[in-house]
């Protein structure tokens, strides 16, 4: 029996979620420069394309070389687009190095594309066999295999509890160490169905596991920090930035950063450490797509749109 769960699609091709609301929320200048940090198959970009004038430009980043090699093929097509090849962290140095570090808008639709599930090689799929790798860029960094084969129980425990919200972390990490060395993502599946659990019939048992292995091996949560505190420092006044999570976790990193630049005023006149400089308001607070775009597009039902503006 082919099982089908509710976070894994069947489709090859990305669908953009929320493409529109994202767009519309994020222009505030048709001729302004754009970044588009989480180019996927350029889904949302394209959308912004089309409502910028000729005179705009576009960064198209993105950490996965396939995205990337996308990202350089539309820039052959749109003189608009410069594509980059990079992490959120390294944002600072890639906007000044294309004299783009004057954003009049940022976009991120954070996690895994389609593209990347649906490709067993990459790793990241609990329905597909494949190698144990999960990194969103193959040539950096350490695979999901490589950490999972040597990481001790009580750091195993801590990411599967925090990054995966994981009820049976003990048992699954228990179960995991007891099967090394685990090569491929079946393997893996195999040591979290043969822990001591009672899983939860709406979800595969694995669900939980594969985002906290793929969360750590990718940095996701410092990322996703680095990037909004990178991308608010380029923003010009009136510039915003619009991020779309998937999950919980993501949900609450997206708003405790967006919550720290739409501080009070007054704690801003005084010197706090590590604060960043500037500040925002509110533009969308928490959007949820509509019925009509969760019932075709499964990927959709657990997104989340936030958006702030720099208002100096
Ligand atoms: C959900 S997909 C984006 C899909 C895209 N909006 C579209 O319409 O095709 C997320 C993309 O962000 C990339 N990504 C995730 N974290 C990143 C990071 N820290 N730096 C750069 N790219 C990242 C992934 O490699 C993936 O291609």
């Amino acid at each position: 029996m082919v099982c089908r769960y509710r976070n894994e699609t069947e489709v090859n091709q990305h669908v953009p979620v929320l493409q529109d609301d994202l767009v519309d929320a994020v222009i505030t200048d048709p001729d302004g420069i754009y970044l588009d940090a989480t180019f996927g198959r350029g889904g949302h970009a394209r959308a912004l394309l089309k409502k910028l004038s000729s005179k705009a430009s576009l960064v198209a980043l993105d950490r996965d070389p396939d995205a990337f090699h996308a990202a350089v093929t539309l820039s052959r097509e749109d003189s608009r687009v410069h594509a980059e090849h990079g992490v959120f962290g390294e944002l600072g140095s890639i906007l000044s190095g294309n004299q783009s570090d004057q954003l009049s808008g940022l976009m991120m639709d954070l996690g895994v594309s389609s593209p990347q599930l649906d490709d067993p090689a990459r790793g990241f799929s609990f329905m597909r066999n494949g190698p144990l790798d999960m990194r969103m860029d193959p040539e950096t960094g350490e695979s999901a295999a490589s950490w999972l084969n040597r990481v001790g129980f009580r750091e195993l425990v801590a990411v599967l509890s925090e990054l995966g919200d994981e009820k049976n972390a003990r048992s699954i990490a228990r179960s995991i160490l007891n099967r090394r060395p685990l090569h491929t993502t079946g393997e893996l599946v195999s040591a979290v169905n043969n822990a001591r659990f009672r899983p939860d019939p709406r979800k595969h048992p694995a669900t939980r596991v594969f985002q906290a292995v793929r969360m750590h091996i990718n940095d996701e949560l410092a990322e996703l920090s680095r990037g909004i505190e990178a991308g608010f420092h380029h923003l010009v006044c009136g510039g915003r930035i619009g991020v779309l999570s998937f999950h919980s976790l993501e949900h609450a990193a997206v708003r405790k950063k967006f919550q720290a630049l739409v501080r009070p005023l007054t704690p801003r006149r005084l010197p706090v450490r590590g604060t960043p400089s500037g500040r925002a308001v509110y533009v969308i607070k928490a959007k949820r797509p509509e019925l009509s775009e969760t019932s075709v597009n499964p990927r959709s039902r657990s997104a989340l749109l936030q958006v702030v503006e720099r208002i100096e």
